[in-house]
């Protein structure tokens, strides 16, 4: 995958050298590329902001700079590249997507993440300020599929630490990312479809058996993979019916078994479906 983040804040994206990413970038499975939106604009102070027609307090950032960096970034200008990124002559690897990081988007969920995993060239638009002339995405939407994205209901001073997130959230489900191939499916959301999904994971353990007076729960050392199985789905159900019940309500009732329904009701969910034994 090739991934392209314009900001005004370049060094913001060094964390994206650490780590399973930053070991992902080094072996080239991903292509990283970090602009500086300041190369595209030409006056002596390389402004990319003015004023907001229509009055209004702060500062919105000019469609120019904007409509330069995407050229270039796209492949429709000249290559322009950053410290630790790359030149628009890497291959692209499919069609580009533009996400705009925005407190105004569709909230960023797993399965939105799953579905940009897909994607062969994602290019990140970090807004500052109180965001981008709006006819950035308007002319950007005629020519490649654009999603205007938020990491949740509050505010961020900029798209910076959004992008963080999205990119960590979506890089890790590429393959050879995750040094355990077989964690995300047991992810809380379950967007692999696995055992969790739509849950929240449960408490893990590990050594040592006993700390500070706390023992591990006696079933997760019983060697009997079905029981622990059943009690990791237990504790996923009752945690998600404690701190997520909106997740409950979502759940299919054709995904969830005599068990399952029990457990849910014991944590005072009204499950419709079979009756729940006593
Ligand atoms: Cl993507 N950007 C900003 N500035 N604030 C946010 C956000 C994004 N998502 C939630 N809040």
């Amino acid at each position: 995958m090739r991934i392209d983040i314009i900001t005004i804040f370049p060094e913001y994206f060094a964390p994206l050298g650490m780590s399973l990413i930053g070991k992902a970038v080094q072996r080239g499975d991903i292509v990283l590329g970090v602009h500086d939106l300041r190369e595209w604009a030409h006056d002596p102070h390389r402004t990319v902001d003015d004023t907001p027609f229509g009055g209004g307090p702060g500062m919105v950032m000019s469609p120019q700079p904007w409509g330069e960096a995407l050229d270039a970034v796209l492949g429709h200008g000249p290559a322009q590249s950053a410290a630790g990124g790359t030149s628009a002559a890497t291959p692209t690897g499919g069609a580009p997507q533009l996400i705009v990081p925005t407190p105004a988007g569709a909230i960023f969920t797993q399965a939105m993440a799953a579905e940009l995993a897909q994607a062969g060239h994602l290019v990140f638009a970090c807004g500052r300020y109180e965001g981008i002339d709006a006819r950035v995405v308007e002319y950007a939407r005629d020519r490649m599929p654009v999603r205007e994205i938020s990491v949740g209901d509050y505010v961020l001073a900029g798209g910076e630490p959004a992008v963080l997130v999205m990119t960590e959230a979506i890089c890790r489900l590429l393959p050879g990312v995750l040094g355990n191939i077989e964690s995300a499916p047991d992810d809380s959301f379950g967007a692999g479809g696995g055992p969790m999904c739509g849950l929240v994971e449960g408490p893990v353990y590990t050594r040592p058996r006993s700390w500070r007076g706390l023992p591990v729960p006696d079933v997760l050392l019983s060697g009997n993979h079905a029981a622990i199985a059943r009690w990791r789905r237990d504790e996923a159900l009752r945690r998600t019916a404690m701190t997520r019940p909106d997740l409950v309500a979502r759940l299919v009732d054709a995904d969830l078994d005599a068990r399952d329904r029990q457990v849910l009701s014991d944590a005072g969910f009204a499950v419709s479906g079979e009756d729940v034994a006593d």
